[in-house]
């Protein structure tokens, strides 16, 4: 028989993303609407470990929907990835009467997550991140409202490209995937898209292609360079040198992390936020929720860590042809 949840407790960790307070929301109030408790956990595992424990009612979580960041703070913690910090963050769950945690989080929550169930606590992720780089869904919260900051911020930039007639270098976040530079690449009608899934570091094509589009009369050149591929700066000095047209670089930064979540970054926060609350009082561990198909499903969180996924040859390949 499934273990009794009176108990559960919500934290966020790895890079926080707009749309986490929605879903801290939804599993605070979905989880008093089933008779459960509801502990927030502080600053992620590390808070986990340093028992910064409250417990939370319906006006803990007032006034935050339409706020970004997340309200429980958000922290890395090493310790969290040993067997013995494991173990100790279970006994203080146990200690404090956490029967069930949703992590709300990137792959490396779910990987804490997903040792936290070992160790005999209930657990369920939801994913967070800006990246949109988690294989067993097809979305994750904060992406939409990134992705939204960042092309507003390249619609701006390249106002100022055209009139002086330069070629623009921005460099968007994405360590290890270029969704954010993918999207707003399309969405911006960048001239180049470059991406840690698919670059093959032939800067000489790029020049080469500043200048063709000289040539037929473009009055900019903009490059969307992802974190991962990174150097913008010396890039665009070696632009400049080789084509002889003024080269700037921007980096976004981490401007791409804040902000008030878009509508779909809400409504899909709070879905899931409710979501994982049900499964969770209902017994489920292990788990991660994610949307296929536009559906919301739960996935064994071993299955989803398993999955892997990478931008289409059919995706980058239009994402050039329209540039051009
Ligand atoms: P994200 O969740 O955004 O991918 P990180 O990869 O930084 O962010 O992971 C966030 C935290 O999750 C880490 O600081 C650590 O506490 C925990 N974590 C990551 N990997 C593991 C692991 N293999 N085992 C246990 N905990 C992990
Ligand atoms: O995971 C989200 C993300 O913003 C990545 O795009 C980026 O590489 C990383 O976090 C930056 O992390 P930090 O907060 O350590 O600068």
């Amino acid at each position: 028989m499934a273990k009794e949840i009176k108990t559960i407790g919500v934290l966020t960790s790895g890079g926080d993303a707009p749309g986490m307070n929605a879903a801290i929301r939804a599993v605070v109030r979905k989880g008093l609407a089933r008779g459960v408790k509801v502990m927030g956990i502080h600053r992620g595992y590390h808070g986990l470990l340093n028992e910064e424990i409250v417990e939370m009612n319906s006006r803990s979580v007032s006034e935050i929907i339409q706020k970004g960041g997340t309200i429980l703070g958000t922290a890395r913690c090493n310790e969290f990835k040993e067997l013995e910090g494991q173990q100790r963050g279970a006994e203080i769950c146990r200690k404090y009467g956490i029967d069930g945690m949703i992590v709300i989080g990137g792959d490396g929550s779910y990987r804490g997550a997903q040792k936290l169930s070992h160790q005999g606590i209930n657990t369920i992720g939801i994913p967070g991140t800006i990246d949109l780089d988690i294989a067993s869904t097809e979305y994750t919260i904060g992406f939409d409202t990134a992705i939204n900051t960042a092309m507003d911020a390249i619609d701006k930039i390249r106002d100022t490209s055209s009139s002086h007639e330069r070629c623009s270098i921005i460099e968007v976040m994405g360590r290890h995937a270029g969704y954010i530079a993918l999207w707003c690449g399309v969405a911006n009608g960048a001239e180049d898209i470059l991406i840690p899934e698919k670059y093959d570091y032939n800067e000489q094509e790029i020049i080469n292609n500043i200048i063709a589009n000289r040539k037929k009369g473009k009055k900019h050149h903009l490059i969307i360079n992802a974190e991962g591929i990174g150097h913008s700066i010396s890039m665009a000095r070696r632009i400049e040198a080789a084509t002889g047209i003024e080269t700037r670089a921007t980096i976004l930064g981490h401007m791409q992390r804040g902000g008030r979540p878009t509508c779909k970054d809400r409504y899909y926060a709070s879905m899931m936020g409710a979501y994982a609350t049900d499964i969770l009082i209902e017994g489920k561990t292990n788990r991660v929720i994610g949307v296929q198909k536009g559906e919301i499903v739960d996935i064994d969180i071993d299955q989803a860590l398993a999955m892997s996924k990478s931008v289409s040859e059919y995706q980058f390949e239009v994402s050039r042809i329209l540039g051009r």
